[in-house]
């Protein structure tokens, strides 16, 4: 009973905050316990060749086996992808698990006990669950009141965009009131506490001393959920065409670090895995409409540039995501900064496509404007990262990015 505590609070963690450190023992044993030929077998059929086994690619589709299992040095390699790693990694390539479920996940099926955590660590994951369930109590307050006579115009202005019950339901849309306090009092009647809402983001104090008052004030709500679905953030937009600002977002807090975050990252996993693709957008409502339109693998970098952990996180999904772009100036800007951020961190077998939609259309206009079937032709039509690469080069006078012009100063400094 105490392990399984244990195991709850642990899985409940999100490595990039606390740091989770397993000792190599530990792995080690793991290792010994599960070989690769049979985590692998899961997924691919192997056959024995010599001291290895060699199966179908998981990640590439093909017709001559080039996939290989050596027990012994505990590795696969897939010569299609370039792909290489232990059961952990493989795990979390095929299944999109992060390290620590990987590892807890395997270490359940080898029968090894999870190592017991810190006092510090235990206090710090219980702080972050408490913080949790304030949001989640904050999701249940905004749905309940899309679904009041409060919520009337919201509900108007999302059904007005084109989103079905199903959808609203799905990515739990809901409204946020537009009083000056409404879910601080709802929450602190439910027993959170003012520390923990200020902690959420959900509660601003204001520098003159005045009240806390509620971050998201009559606005159309969107949870940003983590990779197990639990809420960490909001992501709110302004029912007024000229309100601003257009979207108001969760700050950066203990559960929410935006640079590492992928919109829809949980809910796209399944289907993105099945298809061997991943679409990425821009922002909220693009992913929305996309899955209302039968493309769930899809997700959003709201609106920042790509980091690498946001492009691993994309991999975790798929080799070769394609990202969607306006077909406009701005859109081709926008691409190239993107190329610059892609270049230093792509390997083989991970890489990007470039979808460029029509002129001022993103992928919510171009669904609902044109159908589906439409926006499935730009994507077959998405070039691969190198040609953009090339065109960019090409180009290079015309569109010029501020990290192109620095990295050719240095260059030309250098010369
Ligand atoms: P866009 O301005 O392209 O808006 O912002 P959009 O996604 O088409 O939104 P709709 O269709 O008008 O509702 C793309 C993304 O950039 C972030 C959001 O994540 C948004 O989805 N953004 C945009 C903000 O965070 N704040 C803003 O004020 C605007
Ligand atoms: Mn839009």
């Amino acid at each position: 009973m105490k392990i399984e505590n244990r195991t709850a609070l642990r899985r409940a963690d999100k490595p990039t905050v606390v740091e989770m450190k397993f000792s190599d023992s530990f792995l080690d044993e793991v290792r010994a316990r599960l070989p690769v030929s049979q985590v692998v077998s899961r997924r691919v059929q192997l056959k024995r060749a010599g001291r290895e086994f060699k199966g179908l690619s998981p990640f590439n589709k093909e017709k001559t086996p080039s996939f290989t299992v050596n027990d012994q040095k505990g590795f696969y390699h897939c010569f299609s992808s370039g792909r290489h790693g232990d059961i952990f990694r493989f795990v979390m390539e095929t299944e999109g698990l992060s390290f620590p479920e990987a590892v807890e996940r395997l270490a359940g099926e080898a029968g090894v006990p999870m190592p017991a955590p810190d006092p510090q660590y235990e206090r710090t994951v219980k702080e972050r669950l408490g913080l949790m369930d304030a949001l989640e109590a904050a999701a249940k307050v905004f749905e309940q009141a899309l679904r009041s006579s409060v919520g009337r115009d919201a509900l108007a202005y999302a059904e007005g965009r084109g989103l079905s019950r199903e959808t609203i339901v799905e990515f739990r849309i809901g409204y946020a009131p537009g009083g000056r306090d409404t879910l601080k009092n709802a929450l602190l009647q439910k027993g959170f506490s003012e520390a923990q809402l200020l902690d959420t983001g959900l509660v601003i104090k204001p520098d003159d001393g005045r009240p806390t008052y509620d971050r998201f004030r009559d606005r159309l709500t969107i949870p940003i959920l983590d990779v197990k679905s639990r809420v960490i953030a909001f992501g709110a937009r302004a029912l007024a065409p000229d309100a601003q600002p257009k979207y108001l977002n969760s700050p950066e807090t203990r559960l929410f670090d935006k640079g590492s975050q992928v919109f829809n990252f949980a809910r796209a996993r399944g289907s993105a895995f099945d298809k061997g693709e991943l679409i990425v957008t821009e922002g909220y409502m693009d992913v929305i409409a996309l899955h209302q339109a039968g493309f769930k693998n899809a997700v959003a970098t709201l609106g920042t540039a790509f980091t690498a952990r946001q492009m691993e996180q994309l991999w975790q999904l798929a080799p070769e995501p394609v990202i969607c772009f306006d077909g406009d100036r701005a859109g081709e800007a926008a691409a190239a900064r993107a190329v610059d951020r892609m270049l230093p961190v792509l390997r083989e077998g991970h890489s990007f496509r470039f979808a460029f939609l029509p002129q001022g259309q993103d992928p919510d206009d171009l669904v609902r404007s044109a159908g589906p079937s439409a926006f499935s032709a730009y994507l077959k039509n998405a070039m691969p990262l190198i040609d953009m690469a090339w065109r960019r080069e090409m180009r290079a006078g015309a569109i010029d990015t501020p990290e192109r012009r620095a990295a050719s100063k240095r260059g030309s400094r250098r010369c």
